[in-house]
């Protein structure tokens, strides 16, 4: 029997276009002969859809036609239904039919509403296997704060950076500034805290400019933070597969950057007609290290994918300092563009064959969970304990 593995797209998410391109590279990936992929596409009001045109790129240039065109689906967030229902009922009939019963899901979801574990979270719900990290993971991965407070709790190391609300920005820009400016120093580099694709950052080298960048920051995002700016940088990139305890590194990638840091352009916007993404941006593949460097930052991606409970395919993204070779995790992206396919297939692991090690992963974590013991299942109103006088009520419920 061949697996239903239905590929989630698209997205309420600045990335939207890129999880595009992204999701219909994995789909042509996967072998005909083991799967059935329904891919399901979220538009950018955030409704579903399925169809055959949502296969072929050229479709996507109308976005409203594509939908039109396309079957309106939803799941119930209810626990072991894995049913895709079409959204509409029939003409005679009461109930949503079923176009789908799907095994896997396989969230290829860029940024918000997606990589930052809010799509996590309603799969988890349902209870389907699903590959890529989970909810808390991939919260934790997304947010630029949160992630370099884990990573630094653990010994890994992260540039210096100062963090703040949007909030407390307007109520004492004064005491913010003197905080950055006392801890980091110019230049610095200002960064909304859960986006991607570069969008909303930008540099300073003086006060000036730093509260031009937070004002615009501030505009994406209610977190914000302020790194130190590396000015001699090296960029590498290394993509970890697996899970927590058991995973390995792939070959180090340098992305070729056209300005100060690697923009939207760069990074989405070099490829042709059949080759574009995260795969089509210019970059060194294995990038020009020592083999003691490259050996280090690919230990430091596994470390980093460890430490935050991975799962499935990430890309660790390292900053080299070239003044004296110091090493920082930048960021990392639990759902890398183009899933990071060019590196594996650069490290001897094909698509094709990183998209089976996807599916078997979600169905291990499933086994995995399954055998962990809830307690719920008991009633405890039928034990007949503390019902008699309502006392709960009453007294208010501990928990
Ligand atoms: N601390 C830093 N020092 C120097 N350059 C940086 C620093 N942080 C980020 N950059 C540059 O900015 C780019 C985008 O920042 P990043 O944190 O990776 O955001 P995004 O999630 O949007 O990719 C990086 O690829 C790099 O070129
Ligand atoms: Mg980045």
């Amino acid at each position: 029997m061949k697996t239903n593995v239905a590929v989630f797209f698209g997205g309420r998410s600045v990335e939207h276009e890129i999880s595009v391109i992204s999701a219909i590279q994995a789909i042509n990936a996967f072998d005909e002969n083991k799967y059935n992929i329904i891919p399901v596409y979220i538009s950018k009001q955030g409704k579903w859809y399925t169809g055959e045109n949502l296969l072929d790129l050229k479709n996507y240039r109308d976005l409203n036609k594509l939908v039109s065109e396309a079957t309106e689906v939803f799941m119930k967030p209810e626990y072991g239904d894995y049913n895709l229902y079409k959204a509409t009922t029939g003409m005679f009939s009461k109930r949503n039919p079923v176009v789908a019963e799907l095994h896997v899901a396989i969230p290829v979801l860029h940024g918000t509403n997606g990589e930052d574990g809010i799509f996590e979270g309603l799969l988890e719900t349902i209870g389907i296997p699903f590959a890529g990290c989970n909810t808390l993971s991939s919260a934790n991965g997304m947010d630029k704060i949160t992630m370099k407070m884990i990573l630094r709790e653990e010994g890994i190391p992260v540039v210096d950076y100062v963090w703040f609300t949007d909030h407390q920005w307007n109520k004492d820009k004064d005491s913010i500034v003197e905080k950055i400016e006392q801890k980091l120093g110019y230049p610095v580099i200002v960064k909304p805290a859960n986006l991607g694709s570069s969008v909303g950052i930008g540099t300073a080298a003086d006060r000036n400019e730093l509260i031009e960048r937070i004002n615009n920051a501030e505009k994406f995002s209610q977190r914000i933070i302020v790194e130190h700016m590396i000015e001699q940088l090296k960029e590498i990139n290394c993509s970890v597969l697996g899970d927590a305890d058991d995973h390995q590194s792939s070959v180090c990638e340098e992305p070729v950057k056209s300005g100060k840091f690697l923009s939207y352009e760069d990074k989405y916007m070099g490829g042709t007609k059949t080759n574009q993404g995260m795969q089509a941006s210019e970059k060194r593949i294995p990038a020009d290290l020592t083999p003691d460097m490259s050996e280090k930052i690919r230990h430091m991606a596994g470390e980093t994918f460890r430490v935050l409970s991975c799962h499935g395919v990430s890309r660790i993204d390292v900053m080299v300092d070239e003044k004296d070779n110091s090493v920082y995790v930048n960021e990392i992206n639990t759902i890398p563009g183009s899933l990071s396919f060019y590196l594996w297939e650069a490290t001897g692991i094909s698509f094709s064959q990183l998209m089976d090690r996807l599916v078997a992963l979600a169905l291990k974590r499933k086994r995995e969970t399954d055998r962990k013991t809830f307690t719920y299942d008991q009633n405890i109103f039928a034990l007949g304990g503390g019902t008699k006088g309502a006392k709960g009520a009453k007294g208010g419920v501990k928990k």
